[in-house]
């Protein structure tokens, strides 16, 4: 068994979720579309148990990006409610959603490191923001990176690292502070297959000490190899296919 930093960790979600933890996520009859187009997503409805970890699957341009987006509150539904940690976030305040956005890691698809720091400075600006002590935090940092396969460009900058080097600059960012929930858009994308399971296991790990899990994907192989349930997005709807059981699954490592 491949065991990643996370395991080490600590629970997820320590800050009070209370009665949230029931329904971490909560989708009724939601609509999203992009200005005056057509709408993107229709009648959506689903729950997301703590703990739980969905792919999120569907053909390009079949709306996974544009969930996530709903889920990390970038994007504002035109219909429904969207519950998140036991809230409607209709009724979250501006100045409420640093503190709600540092529950969640995300990992974007462009990655969106800031490109004069170093990988080292960019996993551990979310450590910084939080105050975490400077003495924990390169350690803890450094470590990541190694387990990601960084270990030697922990002092470069973004620019001048592959698209697969900055993709887990990306991933090790949104995991450093044991999110309640990790989002990520095609965290495998740019990665070649080994790679793409030692990330798997990292995600695997966060989500045995607690984070909930979603990750947006068109890697059949991957979907086939980790069977975790699935929310299928197609043409507008969301379907939901079960995970095969633990019993069956085959694991490298293992
Ligand atoms: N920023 C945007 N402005 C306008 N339309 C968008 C925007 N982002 C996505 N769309 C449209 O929304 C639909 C769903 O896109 P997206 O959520 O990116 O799908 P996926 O991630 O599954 O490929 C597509 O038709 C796409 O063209
Ligand atoms: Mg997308």
């Amino acid at each position: 068994m491949v065991r990643s930093p996370c395991s080490r960790l600590g629970r997820a979600g320590e800050i009070a979720i209370g009665k949230g933890q029931a329904r971490l996520v909560r989708f009724e009859d939601v609509a999203a579309r992009y200005g005056q187009g057509p709408d993107v997503l229709t009648g959506l409805s689903f729950e997301l148990a703590p703990g739980s970890f969905h792919f999120l699957t569907g053909p390009s341009g079949a709306g996974k990006s544009t969930l996530l987006r709903l889920l990390y509150l970038a994007l504002k539904p035109v219909g429904g409610t969207i519950h998140l940690f036991d809230r409607d976030v209709a009724t979250i305040a501006r100045s409420e959603l640093p503190a709600i956005r540092r529950r969640i890691g995300v990992v974007f698809q462009d990655f969106r490191l800031i490109s004069h720091l170093s990988a080292l400075d960019n996993v551990a600006l979310p450590l910084r923001v939080a105050g975490a002590r400077e003495a924990q935090v390169h350690d803890h940092v450094a470590e990541l990176l190694s387990w990601v396969g960084l270990a030697d460009h922990l002092e470069d900058l973004p620019p001048t690292l592959s698209g697969g080097q900055q993709q887990r600059i990306a991933i090790a960012r949104a995991v450093i502070g044991r999110p309640s929930l990790l989002l990520a858009d095609e965290p495998t994308g740019n990665v070649d297959d080994r790679i793409a399971l030692r990330l798997m296991y990292l995600f695997e790990e966060l989500n045995k000490v607690g984070t909930t899990v979603v990750i947006a994907t068109h890697n059949d192989a991957l979907v086939a190899r980790f069977p975790h349930p699935q929310l299928h997005l197609e043409d507008g709807r969301l379907y939901r296919i079960p995970g095969r059981p633990l019993a069956k699954r085959v694991r490298a490592g293992e």
